[in-house]
């Protein structure tokens, strides 16, 4: 009997352990993603690709095999003979995996899940499901026509809104229901008077003629059994409304329309379906009395019309629609993230004006708009005027803003307590001039609504001085003001245009700070749809400006370094594979250009020399002649940039196969490097243009001989040192830090950094900026501005110093021969006289960072390496004893491999965990 509990207690022990030990052991599968999107509804990727992170309490965890099964309804997961897809494949790829099974239909919804082993011969459980819906395959799926208002105006100016609506019945009971929907023209949407979405701004901003897209919506919960109403309001946004500076409208035609599909599913699986077509009614007598992009909106709450969008509404006095022929052809569903209400913020301070005025304060450059709330009699006006900075008086700077009014006006309809956002416009601000506002205006009266495309926040970056982590919060801000469904230039002035170099100078710090990947994917087919038959790629894209214009260098260069950049840090080679024709295109237009030389003397010589570029644009430009300003030669920035863009091309030849591409392009890049060593590169190895810029693009694209790399190197030091600032514009900027510390300079590239002076990234910061400004002296020390023309205090682009913060200053960045951070560089350079930087980044595979404290001469680094990843960590000493793990030196630790000592660092490589290291400086 005793022995028998003894037994029992021993066995009992033992199941606890071993349980426990079971617990503390396990890898599991995590955050499923269909192109990029946790549950996307509504996608036209008739081979989605699927991604997953992985858990696990092991060091060194790597996938040997996935294990996918697919079904049409999640319950069927399970059974075998239900799965339309099932595959067990021995890989260590857990991302972009494409679904191959069936051909996948319209409305197809299909759930999915993944299990997977590791190298330590462990089993995951089987991750919860994830699914993605079908949109419309094919034109033949709409039955729903185009229709708009049948309302004469005069379009040549700002028109009110246009509503429609329509009544009907629904028999029995809804199980499922989907709205697909577009418009030209901004559209809103409601069903019983409720907004469909959170979406705004939708359709968004494309190529309008080639690609329109259209959003789907889960409507389900929205509808009942019986009678329903749909409505739709209409404004002109980027369609019609006032674009591309002044007074210019109709960008893409003079009329609004919807296209409108209610798919409903009933409870016994029967079907109806409830389209837009002539028997729509519709009016532009509602309280939207102008919406406009750049300049606001108008709205008279007097004139709502309560329940408009409900059953029983009285539309008598409402017109009918016009049925149109308007292409379906040019249909898409949505690739990017939607344009979202993301946060909001309260204002810092208010301040009393006269004539009963206030400047409110938000404390923050913003886009987006104000939520008003108000008490006034019917017909009281209030107006909010938004600027981005106050003059040296205290007052609203508005010159900036060039022509666009940033104007929103309210009027009361005098029934208490009355709530308004902006339907049509977005504004970029960070001080609102509120003028007729009844009673006191108090921090409660106003919410700012910050609006921008719902990426996913990936990066983080903190470090010891105060400045530095202020400029990371004014590169992020810039990103989110300017990341409105196109990745525009600014957004607040008559611009707000998708500027394809700003772009591409930006793109690495984008990926950085948030998951950009569909962002770049959406508006990089936008590209491609606009590029000119000839290869020409838009200065602005969509490309509003027409099919001539653009060509030029370092902003058609977009073509290349965007898909290329969206590559390396998301590993995503359809990218490449989907732009390849577009990126060959422009390579071959600058091939077919560099023919025109303009001396008639030479032959093909492969400069590129053709046509009139912004070059260097908004570099360091002096009035004084005792000092020197930067100017670069355009033809040599743009021979740089078409080198640059052929060995891109060549790259992605090589990644996607194409022996032949790889052959004609490397050849070309070859003759292209020869060809700008003998025009740009002096004997003694100078170049023509002896500034920062010249240096840097000839730097950093590999264009110097090996031979003159040290004399380069002297030169553009040189050029640094003697001016201790920057006098680099667009293109020299986003490179310079990195160029330094490239080639050894590491000291000059901090003290760039460091400089709090104009012309640096830090003096807009300690003039108290809360973004990234075009000008590098926007506001000067009295608080005098910049030229107006041109002086936007939200523009990303000298904000692409951001990728050097994360990638050398905390350390943390992708491996071109393994991108997507499948291994993860971790290079950590302290220097500047910072004691501390930390860096994460949530990558495709989970969460990677790397933190560094120094005290003393010692480097304590924290590290974090996802499952399924290895880093390869180059270490800031040459001495490998200098390295200890928790006390260990290196080389004792299981798990470091040392694979280089012999350069002038310490080269190791790990699997995934966390990892403690101290280096002794
Ligand atoms: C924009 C820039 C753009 C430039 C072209 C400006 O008006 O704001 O950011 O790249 O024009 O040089």
């Amino acid at each position: 009997m005793k022995v028998t509990r003894v037994r029992a207690l021993f066995v009992l022990t033992l199941l606890l352990i071993s349980s426990s030990v079971f617990a503390k052991s396990s890898l599991s599968v995590t955050n499923l993603r269909t192109e990029y999107k946790q549950n996307p509804i509504g996608i036209d990727v008739t081979a989605p690709r699927f991604s997953w992170e992985i858990l696990s309490d092991k060091q060194n965890t790597m996938q040997t095999q996935y294990e996918i099964r697919c079904a049409l309804a999640s319950k069927d997961l399970s059974k075998r003979d239900k799965n339309i897809y099932h595959v067990v494949v021995n890989t260590d790829q857990s991302v972009h995996v494409e679904y191959i099974g069936i051909p996948l239909k319209s409305r197809q919804r299909v759930y999915w899940q993944v299990r997977i082993k590791d190298n330590y011969n462990r089993t995951s459980k089987w991750s919860k499901p994830g699914f993605f819906e079908m949109a419309l395959l094919s034109e033949a799926d709409w039955k729903a026509s185009w229709v708009e208002t049948d309302i004469q105006e005069d379009t040549t100016l700002s028109n009110p809104a246009h509503f429609l609506r329509k009544e009907f019945k629904l028999e029995k009971s809804v199980r499922k229901a989907r709205l697909y929907i577009t418009s030209h023209g901004l559209y809103q949407s409601y069903i019983n008077s409720k907004n469909v979405t959170e979406q705004v701004l939708t359709p968004g901003w494309t190529t309008y003629k080639k690609r329109l897209q259209y959003q789907i919506y889960d409507v389900t919960k929205l509808l009942s059994k019986g009678s329903n109403a749909i409505g739709i309001a209409l404004g002109d946004g980027w369609y019609r409304g006032n674009m591309m500076w002044k007074d210019n409208r109709n960008l893409y035609g003079t009329t609004l329309a919807t296209l409108a599909q209610l798919e409903v599913e009933y409870t016994d699986g029967s079907k109806e379906i409830i389209v837009t077509d002539g028997s729509w009614k519709s009016s532009n007598e509602g309280p939207i009395l102008k919406s406009d992009i750049y300049n606001g909106e108008a709205y008279d709450a007097r004139k709502e019309m309560e329940g408009w969008a409900s059953i029983g509404f009285n539309a008598s006095k409402w017109k009918g629609v016009k049925v149109k022929d308007y292409s379906k052809s040019n249909l898409v569903a949505p690739v990017g993230p939607p344009v979202m209400r993301v946060e909001e913020i309260k204002p810092i301070g208010i301040t009393p004006k006269e004539n009963g005025k206030y400047i409110v304060d938000m404390g923050q450059n913003m886009v987006g708009w104000i939520r008003l709330k108000v008490k006034g009699s019917a017909g009281t006006t209030v107006q909010l005027k938004h600027v981005e900075v106050l003059d040296k008086y205290g007052e609203i700077y508005t010159t900036n803003l060039r022509t666009a009014d940033q104007l929103i006006t309210y009027t009361c309809k005098g029934e208490g307590e009355e709530i308004y956002e902006p339907h049509f416009t977005f504004q970029g601000f960070r001080f609102v001039e509120v003028s007729g506002y009844p009673g006191e205006l108090t921090t409660e009266s106003l919410t700012g609504v910050v609006v921008h495309s719902d990426m996913t926040p990936t990066g983080t970056f903190v470090c010891s001085d105060s400045l530095l982590n202020q400029l990371q919060h004014n590169i992020k801000w810039g990103l989110k003001g300017n990341f409105v469904d196109v990745p525009t230039d600014c957004p607040q002035r008559d611009e707000r245009l998708g500027w394809t170099g700003d772009a591409q100078v930006f793109a690495p710090t984008a990926c950085f700070i948030m998951d950009a990947a569909s962002f770049y994917t959406k508006w990089l087919k936008d590209l491609a749809a606009d590029q000119n038959k000839n290869g020409k790629v838009g200065d602005v894209i969509p490309n509003a400006m027409g099919p001539d214009a653009g060509g030029h260098t370092g902003w058609a260069d977009a073509a290349l370094v965007v898909p290329w950049t969206v590559y390396l840090n998301y590993g995503d080679k359809r990218i490449l594979e989907e732009q390849y024709e577009s990126m060959k295109a422009w390579v071959d237009y600058m091939r077919e250009h560099s023919k025109e030389s303009m001396n008639e003397h030479l032959d093909e010589d492969f400069l590129w020399k053709y046509e009139w570029h912004y070059g260097d644009w908004l570099s360091y430009d002096v009035s004084n002649p005792s000092y020197m300003g930067a100017y670069t030669a355009v033809d040599l920035i743009a021979t740089a940039y078409f080198a640059y863009s052929t060995d891109l091309l060549a790259r992605s030849a090589n990644i996607l196969g194409k022996k032949d591409d790889v052959t004609k392009y490397s050849q070309l890049y070859n003759q292209v490097k020869k060809a700008f060593q003998n025009e740009y590169i002096t004997a003694n190895g100078r170049l023509v243009s002896d500034t920062q810029t010249a240096y840097v693009l000839a730097l950093s694209f590999g264009l110097f001989p090996e031979s003159m790399l040290k004399v380069a190197e002297f030169n553009f030091g040189y050029s640094v040192n003697m001016f201790k600032h920057i006098t680099t514009g667009f293109l020299g900027t986003p490179r310079i830090c990195q160029t330094l510390s490239d080639h050894g300079m590491l000291e000059s590239a901090y003290m760039l950094l460091n400089r709090k002076e104009y012309p640096s990234w830090l003096y807009p910061v300690t003039m108290g900026a809360t973004t990234i400004w075009e000008r590098w002296d926007g506001q000067k020390p009295d608080s005098t501005f910049q030229d107006p023309g041109m002086n936007s205090f939200n523009h990303y682009a000298y904000g692409a110093i951001g990728k050097w913060m994360y990638s050398t200053v905390a350390g943390i960045d992708v491996d071109e021969k393994n991108p997507g951070y499948k291994n993860i560089i971790i290079a950590p350079q302290p220097g500047g006289g910072l004691t501390k930087a930390k860096a994460s980044i949530n990558t495709i595979y989970g969460k990677a960072s790397t933190g560094w404290v120094l005290e003393e001469d010692v480097l304590t680094l924290n590290i974090i390496i996802p499952p399924n990843t290895t880093a390869k960590m180059i270490l800031p000493t040459d001495k490998i004893e200098n390295v200890t793990v928790k006390g260990k030196a290196l080389q004792k630790v299981k798990g470091f491999e040392v694979v280089d000592c012999e350069c002038e660092k310490v080269v190791v490589k790990v699997g995934s965990g966390e990892y403690e290291l101290r280096v002794v400086q």
